[in-house]
Protein backbone atom coordinates (compact mmCIF):
# COMPACT_ATOMS: atom_id res chain seq x y z
CA UNK A 1 0.00 0.00 0.00
CA UNK A 2 1.50 3.52 -1.34
CA UNK A 3 1.92 6.00 1.37
CA UNK A 4 -0.74 8.90 1.01
CA UNK A 5 1.43 11.40 0.37
CA UNK A 6 3.56 9.08 -2.38
CA UNK A 7 0.67 8.70 -3.72
CA UNK A 8 0.43 12.69 -4.28
CA UNK A 9 4.09 13.19 -5.25
CA UNK A 10 3.38 10.61 -8.38
CA UNK A 11 -0.07 12.23 -9.10
CA UNK A 12 1.65 15.41 -9.33
CA UNK A 13 4.58 14.36 -11.88
CA UNK A 14 1.75 12.24 -14.29
CA UNK A 15 -0.18 15.59 -14.45
CA UNK A 16 3.01 17.56 -14.95
CA UNK A 17 4.02 14.88 -17.83
CA UNK A 18 0.46 15.15 -19.38
CA UNK A 19 1.16 19.07 -19.52
CA UNK A 20 4.01 18.51 -21.24
CA UNK A 21 2.47 16.89 -23.95
CA UNK A 22 0.19 19.67 -25.03
CA UNK A 23 0.45 23.39 -25.52
CA UNK A 24 2.76 25.43 -27.44
CA UNK A 25 6.13 23.84 -26.27
CA UNK A 26 4.84 20.47 -26.56
CA UNK A 27 7.01 18.12 -28.85
CA UNK A 28 4.16 16.26 -30.10
CA UNK A 29 3.58 16.82 -33.43
CA UNK A 30 6.98 17.49 -34.17
CA UNK A 31 8.54 15.87 -37.05
CA UNK A 32 11.02 16.27 -40.04
CA UNK A 33 10.37 14.86 -43.24
CA UNK A 34 11.89 11.34 -43.63
CA UNK A 35 13.88 12.67 -47.11
CA UNK A 36 16.88 14.26 -44.96
CA UNK A 37 19.92 13.54 -46.78
CA UNK A 38 23.39 12.18 -44.66
CA UNK A 39 25.30 13.24 -47.49
CA UNK A 40 23.98 16.81 -48.46
CA UNK A 41 23.83 17.05 -44.44
CA UNK A 42 27.68 16.37 -44.29
CA UNK A 43 28.26 18.99 -46.64
CA UNK A 44 26.37 21.69 -45.17
CA UNK A 45 27.84 20.77 -41.77
CA UNK A 46 31.45 21.50 -42.69
CA UNK A 47 29.64 24.60 -45.31
CA UNK A 48 28.28 26.20 -42.01
CA UNK A 49 31.44 25.84 -40.20
CA UNK A 50 30.11 23.50 -37.81
CA UNK A 51 33.62 21.12 -37.97
CA UNK A 52 35.29 24.60 -36.73
CA UNK A 53 34.32 23.94 -33.62
CA UNK A 54 32.80 19.88 -33.53
CA UNK A 55 34.53 16.82 -34.33
CA UNK A 56 32.49 14.03 -35.43
CA UNK A 57 32.95 10.53 -34.26
CA UNK A 58 34.38 8.09 -36.67
CA UNK A 59 34.53 10.90 -39.67
CA UNK A 60 38.05 12.62 -40.80
CA UNK A 61 36.28 16.40 -41.34
CA UNK A 62 38.80 19.24 -41.54
CA UNK A 63 39.73 19.63 -37.64
CA UNK A 64 38.60 21.92 -35.23
CA UNK A 65 39.81 25.57 -35.19
CA UNK A 66 38.44 27.05 -32.39
CA UNK A 67 40.24 27.87 -29.28
CA UNK A 68 39.74 27.22 -26.69
CA UNK A 69 38.69 23.78 -28.57
CA UNK A 70 34.77 22.64 -27.72
CA UNK A 71 35.00 19.67 -26.14
CA UNK A 72 31.29 18.74 -27.67
CA UNK A 73 31.50 15.72 -30.04
CA UNK A 74 28.87 15.19 -32.08
CA UNK A 75 27.83 11.25 -33.05
CA UNK A 76 29.49 8.22 -30.97
CA UNK A 77 27.62 5.99 -28.73
CA UNK A 78 24.44 7.23 -26.80
CA UNK A 79 22.76 5.34 -24.22
CA UNK A 80 19.30 6.51 -26.17
CA UNK A 81 18.52 8.48 -29.40
CA UNK A 82 18.68 11.57 -29.11
CA UNK A 83 15.09 13.16 -31.01
CA UNK A 84 15.35 15.06 -33.95
CA UNK A 85 13.59 18.05 -31.99
CA UNK A 86 16.41 17.95 -29.36
CA UNK A 87 19.13 18.49 -32.76
CA UNK A 88 17.29 20.95 -34.39
CA UNK A 89 16.97 22.74 -31.04
CA UNK A 90 20.42 23.13 -30.35
CA UNK A 91 21.19 24.15 -33.67
CA UNK A 92 18.66 27.29 -33.83
CA UNK A 93 18.43 28.19 -29.84
CA UNK A 94 21.67 26.80 -28.57
CA UNK A 95 21.18 28.25 -24.58
CA UNK A 96 17.74 26.71 -24.32
CA UNK A 97 19.39 23.01 -23.14
CA UNK A 98 23.01 23.26 -23.04
CA UNK A 99 24.82 19.73 -23.69
CA UNK A 100 26.16 17.76 -20.68
CA UNK A 101 29.85 19.32 -20.39
CA UNK A 102 31.52 21.55 -18.15
CA UNK A 103 29.67 24.57 -18.27
CA UNK A 104 33.09 26.86 -18.32
CA UNK A 105 33.56 25.03 -21.17
CA UNK A 106 31.12 25.41 -23.06
CA UNK A 107 29.23 28.69 -21.94
CA UNK A 108 30.52 32.27 -22.49
CA UNK A 109 29.08 34.89 -20.80
CA UNK A 110 26.31 32.64 -19.22
CA UNK A 111 25.17 31.91 -22.59
CA UNK A 112 25.96 29.13 -25.10
CA UNK A 113 29.36 29.72 -27.12
CA UNK A 114 27.41 27.91 -30.21
CA UNK A 115 26.18 30.50 -32.00
CA UNK A 116 22.25 30.48 -33.09
CA UNK A 117 22.00 28.85 -36.69
CA UNK A 118 18.20 30.52 -37.25
CA UNK A 119 19.35 33.34 -39.54
CA UNK A 120 21.91 31.27 -41.81
CA UNK A 121 20.00 27.40 -42.11
CA UNK A 122 17.58 26.83 -44.90
CA UNK A 123 14.85 24.23 -43.58
CA UNK A 124 16.52 21.80 -46.24
CA UNK A 125 19.83 22.61 -44.76
CA UNK A 126 18.38 21.86 -41.20
CA UNK A 127 16.78 18.74 -42.38
CA UNK A 128 19.36 17.14 -44.10
CA UNK A 129 22.02 18.56 -40.91
CA UNK A 130 19.72 16.37 -38.43
CA UNK A 131 19.50 13.42 -40.56
CA UNK A 132 23.71 13.45 -41.39
CA UNK A 133 24.12 14.01 -36.99
CA UNK A 134 21.14 10.82 -36.39
CA UNK A 135 23.12 8.68 -38.95
CA UNK A 136 26.42 9.50 -36.43
CA UNK A 137 24.27 8.19 -33.43
CA UNK A 138 24.98 4.78 -32.42
CA UNK A 139 22.73 3.46 -29.29
CA UNK A 140 25.44 1.59 -27.11
CA UNK A 141 24.66 -2.13 -26.50
CA UNK A 142 24.09 -2.98 -23.12
CA UNK A 143 25.47 -6.90 -22.09
CA UNK A 144 22.56 -9.21 -20.90
CA UNK A 145 22.83 -9.31 -16.90
CA UNK A 146 25.13 -12.05 -15.79
CA UNK A 147 23.37 -15.00 -13.99
CA UNK A 148 24.29 -17.52 -11.97
CA UNK A 149 23.04 -21.01 -12.07
C1 LIG B 1 31.69 28.44 -32.11
C2 LIG B 1 31.63 27.00 -31.85
C3 LIG B 1 30.47 26.20 -32.39
C4 LIG B 1 30.02 26.11 -33.69
C5 LIG B 1 30.51 26.86 -34.91
C6 LIG B 1 28.95 25.12 -33.66
N1 LIG B 1 28.77 24.64 -32.40
FE1 LIG B 1 27.48 23.18 -31.83
N2 LIG B 1 28.00 23.44 -29.91
C7 LIG B 1 28.99 24.30 -29.46
C8 LIG B 1 29.03 24.28 -28.02
C9 LIG B 1 29.97 25.10 -27.14
C10 LIG B 1 28.04 23.36 -27.61
C11 LIG B 1 27.66 23.00 -26.18
C12 LIG B 1 26.70 24.01 -25.61
C13 LIG B 1 25.31 23.82 -26.16
O1 LIG B 1 24.69 22.77 -25.92
O2 LIG B 1 24.83 24.74 -26.86
C14 LIG B 1 27.42 22.84 -28.83
C15 LIG B 1 26.41 21.89 -28.85
C16 LIG B 1 25.91 21.31 -30.00
C17 LIG B 1 24.97 20.23 -30.04
C18 LIG B 1 24.39 19.47 -28.82
C19 LIG B 1 25.23 18.22 -28.62
C20 LIG B 1 24.84 17.34 -27.46
O3 LIG B 1 25.55 16.31 -27.27
O4 LIG B 1 23.89 17.63 -26.71
C21 LIG B 1 24.69 19.96 -31.34
C22 LIG B 1 23.76 18.90 -31.89
C23 LIG B 1 25.47 20.89 -32.11
N3 LIG B 1 26.21 21.69 -31.26
C24 LIG B 1 25.46 20.95 -33.50
C25 LIG B 1 26.10 21.93 -34.24
C26 LIG B 1 25.90 22.12 -35.65
C27 LIG B 1 25.03 21.23 -36.54
C28 LIG B 1 26.64 23.21 -36.02
C29 LIG B 1 26.69 23.88 -37.35
C30 LIG B 1 25.39 24.21 -37.94
C31 LIG B 1 27.33 23.67 -34.81
N4 LIG B 1 26.97 22.89 -33.77
C32 LIG B 1 28.21 24.74 -34.78
C33 LIG B 1 29.83 25.08 -30.23
C34 LIG B 1 29.68 25.27 -31.59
Amino acid sequence: MLHGSRVLVIAALLSAGAACDSGRHSSAGFRLPADGDTERGRQAFVKLGCHSCHEVSGLDLPRPTVQPLVPVVLGGEVDKKLSDAYLLTAMINPSYQLAPYPKDQITSGGVSRMPSYSDRLTVRQAIDVVAFLQSRYVVRQTLPAYTYH
